[in-house]
């Protein structure tokens, strides 16, 4: 079978701040991510990996450059889609190092909301997350708030409100990090399986070399560029 682009940009470039504060993060940094691939992205603190990401994710504007979500291109020097929310409700999931569920929702509503924002009946939103908190062995914590869940089983609840809408890219920045090492291997192993089973692109940044046996590839930021390095140290 083909490789199906998840995820191309070309060229592209972020600044922050002007004069005296001005920083070039990302500079002319291209590359190719393909659906069903788990990609862990390792680079120093502060080397823009939290902003390429959210270019990504279209919230953070590019300074210049392309992004192709799938094949359709998106920004080209601005952004060519008018609603950057919908795309990112539709096609994309984010996972957050600290799962940013929502504190005053129990864990099944947390999960429904954002299929029934994109137009799902309560029922069959329902119906889905049921079977993805069985999927993560925590179908017994339906009705219970966040603040009663294990770390891990809070992040397993943050990677099923990601799935909730079957988004073709999950873009997840330290999913791991407040996690020990069992239980960060359990999440990224998951996510791989998510990756190769449901087709999905999942951009994973990490700090923790540990983690990369279980990754497709590995990139990188260099010289404020993407590196690639498949499965080469691996
Ligand atoms: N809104 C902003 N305004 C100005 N500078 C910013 C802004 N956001 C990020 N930066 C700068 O851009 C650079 C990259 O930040 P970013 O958060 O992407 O790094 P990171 O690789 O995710 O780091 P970490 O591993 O610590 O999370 C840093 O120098 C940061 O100070
Ligand atoms: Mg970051």
């Amino acid at each position: 079978m083909d490789k199906q682009q998840a995820i191309k940009i070309e060229k592209l470039n972020k600044n922050f701040g002007k004069d005296d504060s001005f920083i070039e993060v990302i500079k002319d940094a291209s590359c190719e991510i393909n659906k069903g691939e788990l990609v862990a992205l390792v680079a120093p603190s502060g080397a823009g990996k939290t902003t390429l990401l959210m270019m990504i994710g279209c919230v953070e504007d590019p300074t210049s450059g392309k992004i192709y979500i799938g094949d359709e291109l998106i920004y080209d020097n601005k952004w060519l889609i008018k609603d950057r929310r919908k795309i990112r409700r539709e096609k994309i999931g984010f996972i957050f190092q600290s799962h940013y569920l929502i504190p005053f929702l129990n864990i099944i509503d947390n999960i429904t909301f954002v299929p029934e924002l994109n137009g799902k009946t309560k029922k069959e939103a329902r119906v889905k997350a049921i079977d993805l908190l069985k999927y993560f062995g925590i179908e017994n914590k339906e009705k219970a708030m966040p603040s009663q869940l294990s770390g891990g089983q809070n992040q397993r609840a943050a990677i099923a409100r990601a799935l909730a809408n079957e988004p073709q890219i999950i873009l997840a920045d330290e999913p791991t990090a407040a996690l020990d090492m069992q239980r960060s291997v359990d999440v990224v192993k998951m996510l791989k399986k998510i990756a190769t089973e449901q087709n999905v692109a999942i951009v994973m940044v990490t700090h923790d070399e540990r983690m990369l046996p279980y990754c497709d590839k590995v990139m990188k930021i260099k010289d404020k560029k993407i590196v690639i390095d498949e499965k080469t140290s691996l």
